[in-house]
């Protein structure tokens, strides 16, 4: 059984990783790989989900073709809503569509509770794939209760969450009994994960940059507080996109890491949070694309500013792109694992 308090990861989100840099890519499962688009073929992603064996073969793949410092659990956000009855599907290309969306209490009374048993699917592979990982440790993840409703209350994907801010703000008591329930639910898929073996888990409130910080005080926190307070056993990241306003908050929220998108430096992100989080990112996924040295550049550019932070661990600062070339991500992994000490020594 792996002693987790000892790896890189989780030293790293603790702040005692000395000049070891950890990596792992967000949506590093799945996506560009040539192997994932293998194994999926002809299986619908929410499916696919529920089977432990591809669950830990997709898992897997990413970690024996970079050589990660970090597993993450092959699933979705959208995992158990479904198990709550929502009615929805993953569209490619598009993301999660639910049928009904729920913008009244009766859709709100749609939701299942939680109950013993019924994420055994999620127990049997998280424990299969510890067995698989050995040394290298699994991230368990959730939705944010705020980024779940967003696809609840639309429907589907959304550039401006008008509903979502409409149903938040006019009526607060539905809002209120809608996230409590969300949290429940996320609080019970990263308990079933941690349970069954995982290191460390991450929080995706990936929308909750849409918000002023304001609502975010209010509406969104104290509800990710509620699921982050369930874990507490295990390191917590804590990750939302265009949030540099929120920071402060994300981490007070109960994180032990705050995620960091690519719109704000590392150093100043850390200075605004403070000495007690470490921080997670933020190399712009865009930039993936741009000409070898020119991204290696930016890689040690990334890795200077982190070092300045009392605990870093190296990702993007959002997912993988799709369209992603694999050998790119494997040259910024030997890069960040050959250069990373060095550059955080300097
Ligand atoms: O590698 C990993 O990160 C592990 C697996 C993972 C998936 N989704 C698999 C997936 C994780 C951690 C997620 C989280 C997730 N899902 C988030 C938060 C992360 C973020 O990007 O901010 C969100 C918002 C979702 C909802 C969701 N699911 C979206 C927006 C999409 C994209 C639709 C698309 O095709 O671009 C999905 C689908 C999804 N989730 C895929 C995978 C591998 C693609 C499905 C496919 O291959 O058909």
């Amino acid at each position: 059984m792996l002693d987790a308090s000892s790896t890189l990861l989780v030293r790293a989100c603790r702040r005692e990783q000395g000049d070891g840099l950890p990596v792992w890519f967000m949506r590093q499962a799945g996506r560009s790989l040539p192997e994932y688009k293998r194994v999926r073929e002809g299986i619908a992603m929410l499916d696919s989900c529920a089977r432990p064996d591809l669950v830990t073969e997709i898992t897997l793949q990413p970690v024996r073709r970079y050589g990660v410092d970090a597993a993450i659990f092959y699933s979705d956000i959208m995992v158990p809503l479904k198990a709550a009855g929502v009615d929805l599907d993953i569209v490619p290309g598009r993301g999660p569509v639910v049928a009904e969306p729920v913008r009244d209490r009766a859709g709100l009374d749609r939701l299942v509770p939680p109950e013993p048993g019924d994420l055994s699917f999620v127990t049997e592979a998280v424990r299969l794939l510890v067995a698989e990982l050995g040394e290298t440790p699994l991230i368990g993840f959730a939705g944010a209760p705020f980024t779940l409703a967003s696809y609840l209350v639309e429907g589907g994907p959304s550039k401006d969450y008008a509903r979502t801010k409409a149903l938040m703000v006019g009526d607060p008591g539905l809002w209120h009994d809608l996230c409590t329930r969300l949290a429940g639910l996320s609080a019970h898929f990263l308990r079933t994960q941690v349970d069954a073996g995982a290191s460390a888990v991450q929080l995706f409130d990936s929308w909750a940059g849409s918000l002023s910080a304001a609502d975010y005080e209010r509406q969104a926190q104290p509800h990710s507080a509620g699921v982050l307070a369930g874990v507490a056993d295990v390191p917590r990241i804590h990750f939302g996109v265009g949030t540099g306003e929120l920071l402060t908050r994300m981490g007070a929220a109960g994180a032990d890491v705050v995620g960091v998108d690519w719109r704000i430096p590392l150093a100043e992100a850390s200075a605004r949070i403070g000495p007690a989080y470490a921080v997670q990112g933020n190399l712009d996924p865009a930039l993936l694309g741009a000409p070898w040295p020119v991204l290696a550049e930016r890689v040690r550019e990334v890795v200077r500013s982190g070092a300045q932070a009392p605990g870093h661990v190296f990702n993007l600062g959002h997912g993988v792109p799709p369209d992603t070339d694999p050998g790119v991500l494997g040259r910024v992994v030997d890069l960040v694992h050959a250069e990373g000490p060095a550059l955080r020594a300097e």
